[in-house]
């Protein structure tokens, strides 16, 4: 069992994809860890994100134990990160992490919830449940804004919901796997319902595939 769970930054899909894994027993791959990973290396590195060259060598020798570094998690790294992800070499390098990942699942469970952009368009196209979990830009900012201030961050709104803008401009337009809702994908809107529910539709969802 494949669940594909897409979407734009900060429209609760990371939650709903993780909470789902939990539920079904289904091994889970945050696959925007992995460009994050990659831009973080890049950005210690000294390195320039849209730098095609060093990024493919990035990518190409990261492992997924480099997604577990809690430094992936600043807006810095996912904005580099969005520019490192529309890098053609970059992603065809990912590209048989993540299918394989989904086909073959670790430690032998039953399925995968794999959550990003691109799982039901190119990843998974196959995939058996598609999700696509979006909310207004405004209500996304918020949630974002409200997540780094209870990290203990600086935050201030208007910079959130810019940079959220520029990110999705760029996810969505980019010419390689842009940020698309596959056809046969439900759309899951959370901007005004809580995360609870977005979850008990999801769950309902992925339930009636079974
Ligand atoms: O979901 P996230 O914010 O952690 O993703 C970080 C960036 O990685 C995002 O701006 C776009 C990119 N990304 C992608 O292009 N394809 C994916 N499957 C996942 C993420």
């Amino acid at each position: 069992m494949i669940v594909a769970v897409d979407g734009p930054a900060a429209a609760g899909k990371g939650t709903i994809a993780r909470r789902l894994a939990d539920r079904f027993g289904y091994a889970y791959l945050d696959t925007g860890a992995l460009y994050r990973a990659v831009a973080l290396s890049l950005l210690r590195a000294g390195a320039d994100p849209a730098d095609p060259e060093a990024a493919a060598r990035t990518a190409r020798n990261l492992h997924l134990p480099d997604t577990a570094d809690p430094g992936i998690r600043t807006p810095e790294v996912g904005l580099a990160a969005s520019v490192v992800a529309a890098i053609p070499r970059v992603r065809a390098t990912l590209l048989d992490l993540q299918r394989n990942f989904a086909r073959r699942p670790p430690d032998g469970r039953p399925g995968a919830v794999l959550d990003g952009r691109d799982i039901g368009t190119v990843i998974c196209p196959g995939a058996d449940r598609k999700i696509f979990v979006t909310a207004t830009p405004e209500v996304r900012a918020r949630r974002r804004h409200l997540e780094l201030l209870g990290r203990g961050e600086h935050s201030i709104y208007s910079s959130v919901l810019a940079d959220l803008r520029e990110r999705d401009a760029r996810d969505a337009n980019r010419v390689d796997a842009p940020l698309r809702r596959s056809r046969d994908a439900m759309v899951l809107d959370t901007s005004f319902i809580t995360a609870d529910e977005a979850f008990r539709r999801a769950c309902a969802f992925v339930e009636s595939a079974q």
